[in-house]
């Protein structure tokens, strides 16, 4: 049983959806929560993908706790009728950390997709770093995405044996989302041509984040388009009305800023791979953009994905505008600096990381591969 219930859940838990299906001793049932709705819905209309249940749960300014507990007791009353032999939980949501809880509850094993990522900071990400650990400290088999992640695990006392080094699955996704000579549907990203001036990929929403900081990351954008005539940011907004609240009075109508809805995955990937800087907050995007040619300025004061710094492709800018102007400017400025980040190596994976799952999967219940 996979379940899961947020937009970047739905990105990285369908292509192993879709791995296990492949596999013939394993019977694949998936429970949407509903902890978004039309963001939700979008990825799995998207990639053909439909569930078997859905709590359809969503409120709007719904907070962690309302969220929790529709889910622990929604996702009770699917395992009752299913009792699958094992739940799959991904990240770090509270759709996957009450999910397990549930599980655990009636004596369902887990098995916790992108785990052992850690901040140390117990508040930040908020929260996240607490789902995620409680998520590990319930599963049955972990499936680290890095060697990082797994060390991480190792230091709580997992026990080595039930950890997997995978890859992250947002990897694989490419394969159903990114396209040479993609053609943009939205109106105001069909009239962007690529190759005359940078575009700048924008995408700010974390709970820490919202007021002040969204308020210095929007000012942050005004700063660059007035510095750099030929820079046009992008910036797909949230639906929370948090984060829309904030970002629409404050760039609504600007000359080279073009705010949209939340885009289809396929064309985020897409737009991300044509542009020339991503300036983010997000987990699944600084995964992504590695392998998509783009440097990244991560918009937080921490992280829990330090490979893609270490690698090259991602630096931290923090959330002053002041210094996320700076981190962009330094950039933008300095061709040689935005090649060499762009061309780092990507330490997330391959793009196989749902066929490793899905045969440790196998492996953990004796499944005989014909
Ligand atoms: C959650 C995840 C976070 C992830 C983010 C992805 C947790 C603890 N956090 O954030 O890790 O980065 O999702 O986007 O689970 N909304 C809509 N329509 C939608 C989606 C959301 O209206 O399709 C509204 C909701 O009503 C809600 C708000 O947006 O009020 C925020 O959604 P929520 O799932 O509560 O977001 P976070 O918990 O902040
Ligand atoms: N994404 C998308 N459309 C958008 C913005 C993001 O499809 O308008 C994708 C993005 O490419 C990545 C995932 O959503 O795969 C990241 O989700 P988000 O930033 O909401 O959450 P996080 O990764 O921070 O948990």
């Amino acid at each position: 049983m996979c379940v899961f219930g947020t937009r970047p859940e739905a990105i990285k838990m369908i292509p192993l959806v879709c791995e296990l299906e492949r596999r013939d001793g394993i019977t694949t049932l998936v429970t949407l929560t509903g902890q978004h709705r039309q963001m939700l819905d979008s990825v799995m209309s998207e990639f053909g993908v439909s569930a078997d249940y859905d709590l359809d749960i969503m409120k709007t300014g719904q907070s962690p706790t309302d969220i929790f507990a529709a889910v622990l007791t929604g996702f009770d009353r699917v395992l009752a009728e299913t009792s699958p032999d094992m739940v799959l939980v991904h990240g770090d949501t509270t759709t996957s950390v009450a999910a397990a809880l549930s599980s655990f509850h009636r004596h369902i094993r887990v098995g916790h997709v992108e785990a052992g990522l850690r901040t140390g900071d117990k508040y930040s990400p908020f929260p996240e770093e607490m789902n995620r650990t409680l998520t590990s400290r319930i599963a049955d088999l972990h499936f680290a995405p890095t060697e990082k992640n797994r060390q991480n695990l190792l230091a709580e006392g997992v026990r080595g044996e039930n950890i997997y080094l995978t890859g992250n699955t947002v990897l694989d996704a490419f394969a159903y989302t990114v396209k040479d000579g993609y053609a943009f549907t939205d109106p105001a990203l069909s009239r962007l041509d690529f190759t005359r001036g940078r575009i700048i990929t924008l995408t700010a929403h974390r709970r820490e984040n919202q007021g002040v900081g969204i308020e210095n990351i929007c000012r942050a954008a005004i700063e660059l388009t007035r510095r750099y005539p030929d820079v046009t940011i992008v910036y797909p907004v949230h639906m929370s009305p948090a984060v829309r609240g904030t970002v629409m009075p404050l760039l609504s109508d600007r000359e080279r800023i073009i705010l949209t809805d939340p885009l289809p995955a396929t064309a985020m990937h897409n737009l991300i791979a044509r542009s020339y800087l991503v300036l983010t907050d997000s987990g699944g995007i600084q995964e992504e953009a590695p392998s998509l040619g783009a440097p990244v300025l991560v918009l937080r004061t921490e992280t829990e994905r330090p490979e893609a710094v270490e690698a090259g492709g991602v630096a931290m800018a923090g959330i002053n505008t002041d210094g996320i102007v700076a981190a962009a400017s330094s950039i933008l400025d300095d061709k040689a600096l935005h090649d060499r980040m762009a061309s780092a190596k990507n330490p997330y994976g391959d793009g196989h990381a749902s066929e490793r799952i899905a045969d440790a999967i196998e492996k953990y219940f004796g499944i005989e591969v014909k």
